[in-house]
């Protein structure tokens, strides 16, 4: 029995991500077909404190499926860190009659909403939304196939400028702190290197890998580096350490930056936050809150959000293992 809860929230916070907004249209979707009002919140956690609300209908969310960014848009918002600030939010909630909320983000989003449950008992569910894939409880975040398939994409297009020339070119990706970007497009794009922080390559391993490829008749490379990466030295660094000690290369760098959150999302992405937002609001429905939608073997499972914030992310070992092989 879905309990009747009549009012519930939504609201982005963090970097945006593609399918983000098929996550919004989602949540809004059923609350319309559970008859519940669902309350767009705008600009995260900011639009909660200045109370910048607005009703969403079914239609409301027409033709936003394959759109990229937050029809909400996002904020990182310092004032919700202070007591004054969660009050006055939680203020503008009981206000408009929000009853419950869903928060579409990455682990500091979370983290928000955790410490809004903890100070008020006010229902919060999470959907985990960021290109970075660093969320524990979830195999995927939403964003995170769209920003692979961009940038395989992208080094794809540097390939071919790359073996015109006989060039080797370092990409740095993003990913905050973990390498799932760099190691999932590296590998789909067929890079020579992937540089990930959770893996020490070290600055001798990498030319001596670079000098094999070479001699084994690559006359071009493509070494993915992690924006996160560990290696002591940041892409343009990189650059002139390679050329100093391998005349035979002329180097080229290319840092992707924001494109890789944007973009019109992955039809995989859109149908996992179709899938989200439908479990997100019917666990609020049943009177649970506090947890994390994920997706886990292809099922969609809740996570304890206290767990989802603090686990960690791990590197896939046997994507690691392949990536080594294909550099052969
Ligand atoms: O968390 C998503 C992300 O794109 C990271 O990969 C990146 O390091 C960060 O956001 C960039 O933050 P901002 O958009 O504030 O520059």
């Amino acid at each position: 029995m879905l309990k009747k809860i009549s009012k519930i929230g939504v609201l982005t916070s963090g970097g945006d991500a593609p399918g983000m907004n098929a996550a919004i249209r989602s949540v809004v979707r059923t609350c319309a077909y559970h008859e519940v009002e669902c309350v767009g919140i705008y600009r995260g956690f900011e639009g909660l404190i200045e109370a910048d609300f607005k009703s969403l209908s079914a239609r409301a969310v027409n033709n936003i499926i394959h759109t990229g960014g937050t029809m909400l848009k996002s904020a990182r918002c310092q004032d919700f860190r202070t007591e004054e600030g969660q009050q006055k939010a939680y203020n503008n909630l009981k206000k408009e009659g929000i009853e419950a909320l869903v928060i579409i983000g990455g682990d500091g989003s979370f983290n928000g909403g955790l410490v809004f449950n903890k100070a008020f008992n006010f229902p919060v569910i999470g959907i985990p939304g960021t290109i970075d894939n660093d969320i524990f409880g979830t195999n995927f975040t939403l964003g995170f196939d769209t920003a692979i398939n961009t940038v395989v994409e992208v080094i794809d297009k540097i390939r071919d400028t790359a073996s015109s020339h006989k060039r080797l070119f370092f990409v740095e990706v993003m990913g905050r702190d973990v390498g799932h970007i760099a190691l999932n497009a590296g590998v789909g794009a067929g890079a020579e290197e992937i540089l990930i922080p959770e893996e020490d390559l070290g600055l001798e391993r990498l030319l001596e890998s670079l000098r094999r490829s070479k001699k084994s008749g690559k006359s071009s490379s493509i070494v993915v580096v992690a924006e996160g990466d560990k290696i002591g030295k940041n892409v343009f660094e990189l650059k002139d350490y390679v050329e100093a000690n391998m005349e035979e290369y002329e180097v080229r760098v290319s840092v992707l930056g924001h494109m890789q959150r944007g973009g019109s999302p992955s039809c995989f992405d859109r149908v996992l936050a179709s899938r989200m937002g439908v479990k997100a609001v019917e666990t609020l429905l049943e009177g649970k809150s506090n947890y994390m939608v994920g997706i886990l073997d292809n099922k969609i499972t809740l996570t304890p959000l206290e767990k989802a914030v603090k686990g960690k992310s791990e590197i896939n070992k046997e994507l690691l293992r392949v990536s080594d092989i294909m550099t052969t």
